[in-house]
């Protein structure tokens, strides 16, 4: 793609790590970034053939990708990745932290591993991969991770990553003040989005089906991915310079909403 075209301005060139982009979100990501002619590393834990496919897709729009296997639970594995990344590319201009895992259960029924599994694949991958990633920062760069409407909202058996969510936007405020100025570091906290992660979500049994929860959003829908990876991209671009330490609600109108549902007065 040429950088002469407007919206290759800011991206042309840069180089972009995003955890969990071979699927979902973070591939949609991907493929946008690639589109305008950035360079995507795309890290996924187990899936070769989602990834093999992203990379694929990738390389038929030009870019010349890079996938790395690496489970970011874990610290070695999460270490590993960026020295790959260090020693391949040097540098980094963007960070995007995707990947997300638990266990959804009730309050309750949480055990000590369940909290200790999910700090480290979220709140720990996060801040430790914001460290490696500012090193790579040298010109200035910019960090965007995932968060959820489950950090300001309480709904069946999202407690252990709600928790986790809140914290992660926490971090965010410090990183950017820390950071700053040349590194703009911002959270994108999405609503219901269509993926295979909301299809696990939706499936366990464990929470009221989607069918009862969509009518009340003021957007009646799940958001897409693309509709997530847009903000995303609107964080990274040059259109975003002066926005930092802050969350960028994707959520349809989710957060808006209150009993009693004006939804239910129709
Ligand atoms: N979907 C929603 O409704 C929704 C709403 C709000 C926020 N979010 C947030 O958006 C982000 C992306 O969600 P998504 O729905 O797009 O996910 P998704 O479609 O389920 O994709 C998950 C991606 O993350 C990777 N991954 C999972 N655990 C990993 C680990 N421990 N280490 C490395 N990679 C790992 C997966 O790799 P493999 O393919 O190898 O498994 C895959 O590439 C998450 O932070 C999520 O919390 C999602």
């Amino acid at each position: 793609m040429s950088a002469s075209k407007p919206e290759s301005q800011g991206f042309q060139g840069k180089v972009a790590l995003i955890t969990g982009g071979t699927r979902g979100i973070g591939r949609a990501l991907a493929l946008s970034l690639a589109a305008r002619g950035a360079t995507p590393i795309v890290n996924y834990r187990q899936n070769q053939e989602a990834a093999q496919g992203t990379v694929a897709e990738l390389e038929r729009m030009g870019a010349t990708p890079l996938a790395i296997r690496a489970d970011v639970e874990s610290l070695e594995q999460l270490e590993a990745m960026f020295d790959q990344v260090a020693e391949r590319f040097g540098r980094l201009d963007f960070f995007v932290s995707n990947a997300a895992a638990s266990n959804f259960r009730p309050f309750m029924e949480l055990g000590p591993h369940h909290l200790e599994r999910t700090f480290n694949t979220n709140v720990r991958a996060f801040v430790i991969g914001t460290q490696r990633a500012a090193r790579l920062m040298q010109d200035g760069g910019r960090i965007v991770v995932m968060s959820s409407y489950g950090s300001i909202r309480a709904y069946p058996t999202y407690a252990n990553l709600g928790s986790a969510k809140a914290a992660i936007e926490a971090w965010v405020r410090y990183m950017a003040v820390e950071l700053g100025p040349g590194i703009n570091v911002n959270a994108v906290s999405g609503g219901i989005i269509e993926s295979d992660s909301s299809a696990y979500f939706y499936g366990t049994g464990r929470v009221p089906p989607l069918e009862t929860v969509l009518p009340k959003l003021p957007k009646q829908r799940m958001g897409t991915v693309q509709e997530v990876a847009d903000c995303v991209l609107f964080l990274l671009s040059p259109a975003a310079g002066y926005v930092t330490g802050t969350t960028l609600v994707v959520d349809g109108g989710l957060t808006a909403i209150a009993p009693p549902f004006q939804s239910e007065m129709d």
